[in-house]
């Protein structure tokens, strides 16, 4: 069997190479990847990930039984309903049920309409009714760019005047755009986060184990925020009992929610929550996986992703087991990420002992590889508990030489205290 997973980050890495780990499947694509999958025996195809006729000509040429589609900005440009009016197979959502990630106020209505647990919020497209509205309610507040932005759209500000300023850049000074057009103003929920996945087809949920990551660019969680520093999974100071309730008042609503609204939700859904008081709250729904949560979840998948993947895109129940050990990575990333960043470090290709390298933003020069991108690759290890798996990483990440590049040393450090 052969597959094509679309998209070229460490999130594809790892999709792609527990897709290769099955038996029956002799190829995965990547579309367009990167060269330091091929490492791991995934074939990269360079066609764009948004040049939808030529994948679909790839699907059919290769005759791939089904693609799987990673990052959202296809999912939002609508590859999957291309793919299905080719009469291809294609796991992710449809372009309008994609709206619960690329609309935050579509995803809050979905929230509203179903009670599921969120933070109060309102949805502004002037910026002087959003600043009344912001000096009304005072700081902590929470300032978000209606559309997608890659994780940098969202302003948490500590004062009134910073809250100002962010309406300002997003609503004034078109700084993200489109996507900031419109801006969802929300208050701010203290407490730990944590990543909930689950594998949904209409209105049935298969939840995933929990992951936490670290979205903030330096140790201590300071400075600004990024697609994701580094994650672990299991996250031991989120109780069973939270996430049972989260997947019972979160998870499921939401799906049937997406069925009720005439905009039925096929892929993976993904919760990004906080442990309030009074109880996990949604922060933002994803319609994809994590990343880099996804570098710490599949590795701890029992069962066979190809067989869950075939199973949801054929109305068959699939069977989800998970192994109960523990999974931790952490990012290495360009100086300077997730602003202005240098390219062309010459890049570790091997790792110590069992610890694994996820690739993201890399190129390929005379047999070296190269840094390419801010997120540049991710070292994991699963171990029987985090602490063994989290001294892994970072004893081969101190084996490394990186040259312009970061990392953060405190990934893992709220669960071990
Ligand atoms: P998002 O892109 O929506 O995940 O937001 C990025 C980050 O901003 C989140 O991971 C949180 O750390 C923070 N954040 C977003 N919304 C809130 C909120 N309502 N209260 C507190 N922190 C938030
Ligand atoms: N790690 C956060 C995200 O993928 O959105």
């Amino acid at each position: 069997m052969k597959l094509l997973v679309i998209g070229g980050g460490g999130r594809e890495h790892a999709i792609a190479k527990k897709l290769l780990a099955d038996k029956e499947v002799t190829t995965v694509f990547c579309a367009p990847g990167n060269p330091g999958m091929k490492q791991d025996g995934i074939k990269t195809v360079s066609i764009a990930e948004g040049d939808h006729d030529k994948l679909i000509d790839f699907a059919k040429t290769e005759n791939v039984a089904w693609t799987f589609v990673g990052p959202e900005a296809p999912l939002q440009r609508g590859i999957v309903d291309d793919f299905q009016k080719a009469g291809l197979l294609v796991f992710g959502p449809n372009q309008k049920a994609a709206q619960i990630e690329s609309s935050k106020d579509f995803a809050k209505q979905i929230m509203r309409n179903n009670q599921i647990p969120t933070a109060d919020y309102k949805t502004f497209s002037d910026y002087h009714n959003a600043a009344a509205y912001v000096k009304e309610k005072g700081a902590p507040i929470v300032i978000k760019a209606d559309g997608l932005a890659a994780g940098k759209g969202v302003v948490v500000a500590e004062t009134v005047p910073q809250a100002l300023t962010a309406l300002s850049d997003m609503l004034e000074d078109n700084r993200f755009g489109e996507s900031g057009a419109k801006v969802v103003v929300e208050d701010f929920l203290a407490g730990e986060e944590f990543s909930l996945l689950a594998f949904v087809k209409d209105e049935a949920v298969y939840p995933m184990v929990i992951a936490q990551d670290h979205k903030r660019a330096y140790d201590g969680d300071k400075g600004p925020n990024t697609g994701g520093m580094g994650a672990y999974s299991p996250v031991p100071q989120i109780s069973d009992e939270m996430v049972e309730k989260a997947v019972k008042e979160i998870l499921e609503p939401a799906a049937s929610g997406m069925v009720r609204n005439g905009t039925p939700f096929t892929g993976i859904l993904y919760a990004g929550l906080i442990a309030t008081n009074e109880g996990a709250k949604v922060i933002e729904f994803n319609a994809r996986f994590g990343d880099p949560e996804t570098q710490v979840v599949l590795p701890r998948l029992k069962s066979s992703l190809v067989a869950i993947i075939t199973a949801l895109l054929t109305d068959e129940k699939p069977e989800v087991t998970w192994h109960d050990n523990a999974a931790f990575g952490v990012v290495v990333a360009a100086e300077g990420y997730p602003g202005k960043y240098q390219k062309g470090m010459v890049l570790p290709q091997k790792t110590m002992g069992s610890t694994e390298l996820y690739f993201a933003g890399t190129a390929e020069k005379n047999g070296e590889l190269l840094a390419n991108g801010g997120r540049i690759f991710l070292v994991a290890a699963q171990a029987a508990n985090l602490e063994k798996a989290r001294n892994e990483v970072y004893d081969a990440l101190k084996q490394m030489s990186l040259p312009e590049m970061f990392y953060r040393h405190d990934i893992g450090a709220k669960a071990l205290k």
